[in-house]
């Protein structure tokens, strides 16, 4: 710290000096938002040239393959850094076991594909490790003796990885929160000739009650009936555990690490990036999406300034990388103000 005595005093010293003109208020801002911050998720499901809306996501919608590939070129023209898809698997595909996850025609590996054919590396293509798409039971692993099982299920995330890295994923994000998961998917993924490949661990994923319109929109919220993931995910009143899943993870060889919810875990994003020389990655959820979409549109809340608003929050909070279901619509205004 500073002594109080070198930030000056009044009257010599008037900050609002530095608010006056609009000049010097970009001149001296210390935090700026580009659209290769952003990763914009994506909700896949099958058919062609087809589209569904999402009750509780106002403005977003499912769509087919061919047309996530051409959100995807559309992402890449704005300069979005990445795409992240979420498969919404048909109810008949999904299993006790998830199994689906490891087949190469599901729909995450189609659209990988397509997107990689049309934008090549233009923009990061994100998937999704974690069996939740795939169980009959919503949960992101398998299920023994009525426990979602550690280790059994970091078996499959690893062949989940490698099928999605075949498919041509250039980052795989992990959102599972098994123990021992990173490392096990790095060293698959350098056993099968993935060296390049990038983690980005959903490292400080916390039992949120803000994926709720998530879970709709993958359709895993019926699966789940109301079950928690708390015996895996964090418990949301804890911040040192944080330190602990991330001081793993990057020993376990990630690139990345990510807080999931973003607005209310604005402090372990702050926290991580003062622990660690290491990329932080923030999740702005569903229910985050769909708090701000509802209250724009209820007319409470000025949608572009408040979505801006929150974005500068991540960057401040010291986020390299955001994802958010807005993603298309910040580029879109910020290639308008540049
Ligand atoms: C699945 C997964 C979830 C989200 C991303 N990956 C939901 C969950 O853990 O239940 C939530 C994203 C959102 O709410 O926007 N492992």
């Amino acid at each position: 710290m500073q002594p109080l005595s070198s930030f000056g005093s009044f009257p010599a010293t008037r900050l609002r000096r530095l608010r006056r003109w609009d000049w010097v208020r970009q001149m001296v801002q210390e935090t700026h938002l580009s659209s290769a911050n952003l990763i914009w998720p994506i909700f896949v499901i099958d058919g062609k040239g087809s589209t569904e809306p999402i009750k509780t996501m106002p403005g977003v919608e499912r769509m087919s393959v061919d047309l996530a590939a051409e959100a995807a070129e559309r992402a890449a023209s704005l300069g979005i850094g990445g795409i992240a898809i979420f498969p919404v698997t048909p109810p008949g595909l999904k299993s006790e076991d998830g199994r689906h996850a490891i087949d190469s025609e599901n729909l995450i590996c189609r659209a990988t594909r397509a997107i990689r054919e049309r934008c090549g590396d233009k923009l990061g293509i994100v998937c999704d490790v974690a069996l939740d798409p795939y169980t009959s039971h919503g949960h992101d692993g398998v299920i023994i003796d009525n426990y979602v099982a550690n280790d059994e299920t970091v078996s499959i995330l690893c062949e989940q990885a490698i099928n999605q890295a075949r498919a041509g994923a250039t980052v795989i994000a992990p959102s599972d929160m098994m123990d021992g998961r990173i490392g096990a998917i790095r060293k698959a993924l350098d056993d099968a000739g993935f060296q390049h490949v990038t983690i980005m661990s959903y490292a400080a994923k916390y039992a949120s009650a803000f994926y709720g319109p998530f879970r709709d929109a993958v359709g895993s919220a019926k699966n789940l009936g109301g079950a928690s993931k708390k015996t895996y995910q964090m418990n949301p009143a804890n911040t040192d555990e944080a330190i602990r899943e991330v001081a793993l993870d990057i020993q376990e060889g990630a690139d990345i690490v990510m807080v999931k919810p973003g607005m209310p875990y604005l402090d372990i994003v702050r926290r991580l990036h003062d622990s660690f020389s290491i990329p932080v990655a923030v999740y702005q959820v569903s229910g985050e999406y769909a708090m701000l979409k509802m209250a724009s549109s209820a007319g409470a809340l000025n949608e572009k300034e408040c979505v801006l608003e929150s974005m500068m929050a991540f960057r401040r909070a010291g986020a390299s990388c955001i994802l958010t279901y807005f993603a298309e619509q910040v580029a879109e205004w910020l290639n308008v103000a540049e």
